[in-house]
């Protein structure tokens, strides 16, 4: 029989206990909490508060349980390793789901399922998914808490190891569920389960995960399901299942756009400030180039972001842009003093979470191309002793650093205006061998788009699967597009018409083509200053380029190459646009759009006919 005064079903006093002296009367989250204990059964729940003396609770019995492993404070103060299961190590894309109501809704480009069946199979993994656990309550925000409309969520998880890095990624806790409360506000639910419950007494793991794993957004419900992984990307749902998949669905039905880019200024040194946008698929250089230390004298590069853009026309027009998060979450090999200081400087600050990367033998961390001198002795991230001579990476290739934005010495003062701020400029860049020049401009917003929606890549370690295969990934929103894909790119087309005149121009960029022996063609990291200072002279009208096939290309001259070591021959690789390789990427884009079948714009179409016109085909 109910009462009022009923307890929950199943939960015991502690949760009972938790959810009599809520710290909100909010009641919708309060009615969606209990029904989350009742179904997933933890032992206790607690309301993440977002407080220093949390963090070292929740560390400390990270270090205790052997999740976390301390870090020697006098290199990196404050600071965690965490070591995955071997098989929870990036994103699962083959597990991630777009359940939209109708099945067009999520297109041909995404996984799908009838939202209630789909309900229903979570339902039976989540019954009892977090016995022996506790369940944290951590209310986020993702943007300003003081944007006019603030895009809250609320995730529900047995993972400590999640509720400290969402203290890093975005600003979550009292405040926030203050405000949630007052205002009685919309919240993003966002579910999330290492789907490993402790039966009977049962001994814990470092990194509790299970085989099973589902990351699953409901774009209709604006609900993110999660289950069985503990990785960042599928885990800390704030990030790649909100402010993208979720946020890219809010955004299409509101007239803005979600993107998977970076967000930089560039000061030139007549003082003259832009900021641009870089759209580069998982582990394409994003984070590098937001960091980026200019090497041409006299510019200077400051950080907005270096994931997520948020990009919203305002009133006059102006296409302005914010950074939803508020902290890093970086691909560790590869950056290092020489290619990312600005990066390094940042975690050395301390305050940092490291996942899957190698331990030095005084308590440090390392992982390849952190520096150029390799440490003669390393416990790999699996725990393995390593030496220069081990077969095996030391760190895993889609190893990464969690570390607050505050501690990027780069960081632009406005970076967390929560007005944004207005976009001069879009890049796109993929990884590719061959074919795709150093950088060109496209020559209208509609064929922008068109290079948006062609954007090709190899693949990389971000994803399971396999490693260095050409795929077309479009705006690099092929793993986050929270809708269909073809509706997608109809957005961006019609955004051009109706803002026509106030859209930023689009640029191109390809660091990684290689030269005639193999190896990378262009220097890349802080030389890509260069390209930089063109694509600003470019936006100024100061700048020339040659009109080629697929848009306009510098020449040799047009770039400022003072003081570059680099040869003729490997600048004329690094630039070149053969008609014969563009020639035999039209097989690629054809086959792409009849993926998208009769979700194409037809502007797409008319696009793809112009480059064939123009490549003589
Ligand atoms: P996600 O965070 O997964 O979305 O990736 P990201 O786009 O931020 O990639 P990131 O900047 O972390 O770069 C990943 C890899 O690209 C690293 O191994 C870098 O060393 C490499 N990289 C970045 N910029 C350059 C460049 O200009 N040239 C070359 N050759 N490599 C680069
Ligand atoms: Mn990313
Ligand atoms: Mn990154």
């Amino acid at each position: 029989q109910e009462t009022s005064t009923a307890s929950p079903s199943g939960a015991n006093a502690a949760v009972r206990d938790a959810l009599e002296n809520a710290p909100t009367t909010h009641a919708r989250l309060l009615a969606w909490v209990r029904e989350v204990t009742d179904l997933t059964e933890p032992d206790t729940l607690v309301w993440v508060d977002g407080s220093e003396a949390e963090w070292t609770r929740l560390t400390d019995e990270m270090v205790e349980t052997g999740t976390l492993v301390r870090l020697a404070e006098d290199k990196f103060p404050n600071s965690f390793a965490a070591f995955s299961d071997p098989e929870d190590v990036a994103r699962v894309e083959e597990q991630t789901f777009i359940c939209s109501k109708e099945e067009r809704g999520s297109g041909p480009t995404n996984n799908w399922m009838d939202p209630e069946d789909m309900k229903a199979t979570l339902r039976g993994l989540y019954r009892g998914s977090m016995h022996g656990r506790t369940m944290y309550v951590i209310p986020f925000v993702m943007g300003s808490l003081d944007a006019t409309d603030p895009k809250f969520g609320v995730e529900l998880t047995d993972s400590p190891y999640v509720v400290c890095s969402m203290r890093i990624m975005a600003t979550i806790g009292s405040a926030v569920l203050d405000k949630m409360t007052a205002t009685d506000a919309f919240f993003v639910e966002a579910l999330h389960s290492v789907g490993q419950p402790l039966d009977n007494g049962q001994d814990d793991v470092p990194w509790p995960c299970s085989e099973t794993k589902y990351i699953v957004q409901f774009p209709e419900d604006r609900a993110i399901w999660s289950y069985g992984s503990g990785y960042g990307g599928n885990a800390l749902l704030g990030k790649k299942c909100y402010a993208l998949r979720i946020a890219s669905a809010i955004a299409h039905d509101e007239g803005w756009l979600a993107e998977h880019m970076l967000v930089l200024k560039i000061t030139d040194p007549q003082q003259r400030a832009h900021y641009v946008a870089g759209a580069f698929p998982s582990a394409c250089g994003k984070t590098n180039f937001a960091m980026i230390e200019p090497t041409v004298e006299g510019w200077k590069a400051e950080m907005v972001g270096d994931d997520i853009a948020w990009m919203r026309f305002d009133e006059s027009g102006t296409l302005r842009v914010v950074n939803p998060e508020a902290g890093l979450f970086g691909v560790a090999p590869g950056t290092g003093w020489s290619t990312n200081p600005n990066a390094m400087r940042a975690v050395a600050k301390g305050n940092t979470i490291f996942t899957n990367v190698a331990l030095t033998d005084d308590g440090g961390v390392w992982w390849e191309g952190m520096t150029d001198e390799v440490p003669a002795h390393l416990t790999d991230w699996r725990g393995r002793s390593w030496t220069p001579a081990s077969k095996n990476p030391a760190a895993h290739p889609n190893s990464r650093f969690c570390t607050p934005i505050k501690q990027v010495d780069i960081l632009a003062p406005e970076y967390d205006d929560p007005d944004g701020v207005p976009l001069s400029a879009i890049i796109f860049g993929g990884r590719r061998k061959t074919t795709v020049p150093l950088v060109h401009e496209s020559f209208d917003w509609e064929h922008g788009v068109f290079e948006g929606a062609t954007l090709s890549s190899e693949t990389t370690a971000a994803a399971s699967g396999a490693v260095g295969v050409v795929r077309r990934d479009p705006m690099a929103m092929l793993p986050f597009i929270g809708y269909n894909a073809g509706d997608y790119l109809a957005h961006w087309v019609k955004l051009g018409k109706t803002h026509a005149g106030h859209m930023p121009k689009i640029f191109y960029v390809n660091w990684f083509r290689r030269d005639r022996d193999g190896k990378f063609a262009w220097p890349g990291f802080g030389e890509n200053s260069r390209v930089l200072k063109w694509i600003v002279g470019r936006l100024e009208g100061e700048a020339s380029g040659e009109q080629t096939p697929i848009g306009i290309v510098p020449r040799p001259e047009d770039l400022d190459l003072t003081g570059l070591d680099i040869s003729e021959q490997q600048l004329g690789d690094a630039l070149k646009v053969d008609v014969e390789e563009w020639r035999k990427e039209l097989p690629g884009i054809h086959q792409w759009f009849n993926v998208l079948h009769d979700s194409l714009p037809p502007e797409m179409v008319r696009q793809y006919h112009r480059l064939e016109v123009r490549l003589e085909v």
